[in-house]
């Protein structure tokens, strides 16, 4: 392994965090929770959509037990979590809510605070209600105007308990996983503009959510998470760098910029629609990132901007995924992406990062490489505030349904026992103690293989 690290740091020197700082992990609702079966993601499984044939089922069973996870996140030392609430279970059918539902999580959320965990809450984290895709999603006229109901909801019944939202979770990978490259519901191929049109269209359902908690909850902090990928150019070739640069800014930068400047950039304002509204619609930035992308010029890549992305050999990579979604892992780039989003003036989090890897082959170097890529960030004088790592347990991957492991702790599916992975043991102590102190990297980030 000789990725190297972003950290001005030594790796002799303790890195403290700042006394505030949320040590967490992210999670979300369809992944989770179990028996959505109002979500189209449950209407994809069963339409035969999953590669590998596996279903949510009961996932990691919090419906009934997520006590059993907040109970292990506080033997972490975590005071944090990032969790969503399931639209579709709380509007099961148009305007029809579910009170059941409200009171389980309220009871989930009590749950949190009893154990010293703060949440934060996410209203949208892909999972859509069967109705709302069979109107056509975020591309039916009335979506805005529904989901902003949705949320008025969601801060009357829950707002005693969270003033931390997150609007939408990876507009960018809604849209090009659903209308781009059609791997997720409603699985359109090809559709560049449409893909466009809904990420404009979750830009203004994000800046009405906005508006809607403010008036219900004035001290509220709303944000939402960005998916980032770091697109390198592969060579120096202005042709590589004008594409690597294309792809920044219609996959990275169209929805920040939205919210920055309630504008889209030529050529991407052509299909975006007005975004005026949307302009200065966040108390703080969420960053998930995740993975790093080697972009040259191919003219067979037109869909893609005429980029065609490419890995290096001996690249970290997480274990071998069915659709190859996930690229170069690239902790480092915590630390570019919080200096380019400082622009907002904003808090930021790094609502999540992780890495799919059964074994744990990497994750130990993952979660040192991007806690020190935090420790950067702040050092520069980046207002991160916390770091939630995706995930806490192994949980249900999307299209990659369970063949893709992003827990600290593994699930035994048959029988929901959890144990604890060294990667586990490594962010504990480093929660628990504030800290990333070198005895603790020497204890812990032993592998000598980042390569899957
Ligand atoms: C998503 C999560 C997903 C994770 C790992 C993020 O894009 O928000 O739902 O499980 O990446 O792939």
């Amino acid at each position: 392994m000789d990725a190297e690290t972003s950290s001005t740091a030594t790796a002799a020197e303790t890195l403290t965090f700042p006394a505030e700082f949320r040590w967490g992990v992210a999670t979300a609702s369809y992944q989770y929770e179990g028996d959505c079966e109002n979500s189209q993601w449950r209407a994809w499984e069963q339409a035969g959509h999953i590669k590998s044939g596996d279903v949510a089922g009961i996932a990691c069973d919090w419906w009934r037990h997520a006590e059993r996870d907040f109970d292990l996140a506080q033997q972490l030392g975590l005071n944090a979590l990032r969790l969503s609430v399931e639209w579709s279970r709380l509007e099961p059918r148009p305007g029809e809510w579910d009170e059941t539902a409200f009171a389980r999580y309220r009871e989930m959320l009590q749950g949190l605070r009893a154990r010293g965990i703060e949440p934060m809450v996410t209203l949208h984290h892909f999972s859509d209600p069967i109705w709302f895709e069979e109107r056509g999603g975020f591309l039916a006229p009335s979506a805005i105007d529904v989901f902003a109901r949705f949320v008025g909801r969601v801060i009357e019944e829950l707002g005693d308990h969270c003033d931390l939202w997150c609007t939408i979770n990876e507009p960018n990978v809604y849209s090009v996983a659903g209308y781009l490259i059609g791997e997720w519901p409603p699985g359109h191929h090809g559709e560049v503009r449409t893909a466009f049109a809904v990420q404009a269209t979750l830009a203004r359902a994000h800046a009405a959510a906005y508006g809607v908690i403010h008036q219900q909850q004035p001290h509220a902090r709303v944000g939402w998470a960005q998916n980032y990928n770091i697109f390198a150019p592969a060579t120096n070739s202005p042709l590589d760098r004008l594409v690597a640069g294309a792809q920044d800014a219609a996959y990275n930068d169209f929805f920040p910029r939205a919210v920055l400047t309630g504008r889209a950039v030529f050529p991407f304002s052509i299909f975006a629609g007005g975004l005026r509204a949307v302009r200065g619609t966040c108390d703080f930035v969420g960053i998930n990132i995740y993975y790093r992308e080697h972009v040259s010029f191919d003219l067979r890549y037109g869909q893609e901007l005429f980029g065609r992305r490419s890995r290096p050999d001996g690249a970290p990579r997480g274990d071998t995924s069915a659709n190859d979604f996930f690229g170069e892992l690239y902790p480092q780039g915590i630390l570019d992406v919080a200096r380019r989003l400082a622009v907002f003036g904003k808090p930021l989090y790094v609502t999540e990062h992780g890495v799919g890897d059964q074994n744990d082959r990497v994750r130990p170097w993952l979660i040192e490489q991007g806690v020190r890529s935090v420790h950067a960030a702040l050092r520069e004088g980046l207002d991160v505030r916390g770091y939630y790592h995706w995930s806490l347990v192994d949980n249900f991957e999307w299209a990659e349904g369970w063949q893709q492991r992003f827990g600290l702790a593994a699930l035994d599916l048959a029988t929901q026992e959890r144990t604890l992975r060294p990667s586990g043991h490594f962010y504990s102590a480093i929660a628990s103690a504030n800290a990333l102190t070198p005895a603790m990297a020497r204890q812990f980030v032993t592998t000598t293989s980042t390569t899957s």
